[in-house]
């Protein structure tokens, strides 16, 4: 391959890098989106430059082809359906590396089996089982996501053992290939294996861990990609392949350590689904209802409030109205400010991108770390559909399922004021002890719908 195509992939390399490095900051991540995005433009022209295998009308079409379907789902997926979409792009992902691996395959068993060589094999085989576990794996995810299949774990006796067995049985067809490259059956009981094992890893995980095995997929689908990058020999397709593999695995750590989970125990299932009614709950807490028009009085008199996001401000859409509740405030003068706990909601950053679609500014939204000092000396805080995120349990209660998880520190605020709709519980299933504390006020309903009326009121006293 000539030097320029070499030289213009180590520039997307370097390119896709610095992308993730700006990716890091909520300010920053659309600077690091559009580098990446030149990065892939140059991977990408460069491609085609090689002119290998396809005419430019052929890309052309599957170009045009694969940018309408894109460009139409994109533009429909509502905020809520991304873990979806990303479920949908990693199995792509993993589909693509499977069938270049059994092109490549096909190919040279026909007209060259003497560059089928160890290296080239390998590559295949890795690509086969990584590319087929990330589609098949992906797709379960997907339909128990959008609740196309139940998200309830599906498990039965020996299923471990089973998928023990199969990633042996992998293992054994994978010899009898190196022995032999031109036997197909062997190659076609590594697909079969490869898709099944897809199906009955993500099977036995409940619905609600879903997003920690859609990053773990997403890093399986770099790798697919970097096996593929071996078997064509392309360097760029290697990098990036291993950037997201490495950055995938690094998010999921990120997403089981916040959640206080190891990964082990993701994998294994059941997780909300068995513990929901564990004994680590403790007495049912006694709480002290508020209503519309002694919230809006509460904000009034504030002079500093930090608002919890959590997965019930996403359910109830309600990050307009909470732009309006921080302007009322910023009218009056008082400092208001977002915490954001890792894991809020059900997906990595999705308060985040909520409140950014709400045009709040980044520099509202605080991350844990830095937040967690200052509720103690905070008027008003307001809890707006988080649960697990601001439950003292995780600190006090070693008995409880979310011991050890760090969280938001609201309990320590001078009052607390939490928007949900019941008694109900989070995604972890246990009690929350904050509700039942004296300096703690439940506002209860949809919260749209209450935090639309406590505006209407702040602007009626204005
Ligand atoms: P949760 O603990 O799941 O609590 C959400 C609360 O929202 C519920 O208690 C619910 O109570 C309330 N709610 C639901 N609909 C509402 C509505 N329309 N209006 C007002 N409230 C509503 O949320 P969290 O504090 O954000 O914690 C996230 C949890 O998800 C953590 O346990 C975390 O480990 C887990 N998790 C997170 C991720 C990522 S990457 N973010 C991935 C997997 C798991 P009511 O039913 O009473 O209204």
């Amino acid at each position: 391959m000539n030097t320029g195509i070499q030289l213009a992939y180590l520039v997307a390399s370097v390119l896709f890098i610095i992308g993730i490095k700006y990716l890091g900051k909520t300010k920053d991540a659309r600077k690091g989106n559009f580098i990446s995005a030149v990065g892939m433009l140059i991977a990408i022209v460069a491609t085609l430059l090689t002119l290998d295998v396809l005419t430019f009308i052929e890309i052309g079409v599957c170009v045009l082809i694969g940018s309408v379907i894109g460009l139409y789902y994109a533009s429909k997926v509502p905020m809520t359906k991304i873990p979806e979409m990303v479920a949908l792009f990693n199995g792509f992902g993993g589909l693509a590396s499977f069938a270049v691996a059994l092109s490549d395959y096909y190919l040279k068993s026909e007209t060259n089996l003497a560059s089928l060589d160890a290296v080239n094999l390998t590559s295949i085989l890795l690509s086969l089982l990584i590319g087929g576990v990330t589609f098949t794996g992906s797709m379960v995810a997907y339909l128990k996501l959008d609740g196309k299949v139940s998200g309830q774990p599906i498990t039965f006796k020996g299923q471990h053992a089973l998928n023990l067995f199969l990633l042996i049985a992998f293992v054994a067809a994978s010899v009898l290939v190196f022995l032999d490259p031109t036997q197909v059956t062997f190659i076609v009981i590594l697909i079969v294996i490869s898709l099944l094992l897809g199906v009955l890893t993500v099977i036995p995980i409940g619905g609600a861990d879903m997003p920690v095995v859609i990053s773990l997929l997403n890093s399986y689908s770099g790798m697919a990609a970097c096996a593929t990058g071996f078997i064509l020999n392309n360097n760029v397709l290697i990098v990036a392949g291993s950037l997201v593999g490495a950055s995938g695995i690094i998010l999921t750590q990120i997403m089981c350590k916040a959640m206080n989970r190891s990964l082990v125990n993701v994998l294994l299932g059941g997780f909300g689904q068995t513990v929901a009614t564990g004994g680590a709950d403790g007495p049912a807490v006694v709480v002290k209802e508020i209503g519309v028009e002694e919230t809006a009085m509460l904000f009034d008199s504030a002079s500093s409030v930090i608002v919890v996001p959590g997965y019930g401000m996403a359910v109830a859409q309600a990050q307009h109205v909470i732009r309006e509740l921080m302007e009322q405030c910023e009218k009056r003068n008082i400092n208001f400010r977002f915490a954001i706990h890792p894991v809020a909601g059900r997906m990595p950053g999705h308060m985040n991108v909520l409140l950014a679609e709400a045009n709040i500014s980044y520099d509202k939204l605080i991350e844990m770390d830095d937040i967690n000092e200052d509720f103690a000396n905070t008027d008003l805080v307001f809890i707006v559909g988080a649960n697990d995120v601001v439950n003292p349990a995780a600190r006090t209660n070693p008995d409880s399922p979310i011991f050890g998880m760090p969280i938001l520190n609201a309990d320590k605020a001078r009052t607390v004021i939490v928007s949900k709709r019941s008694m109900g519980k989070g995604y972890a299933g246990v009690e929350n002890e904050l509700f039942g504390y004296p300096n703690c006020l439940m506002l209860f309903g949809d919260a749209k719908q209450t935090i639309t009326k406590v505006v209407s009121e702040m602007k009626d006293m204005a």
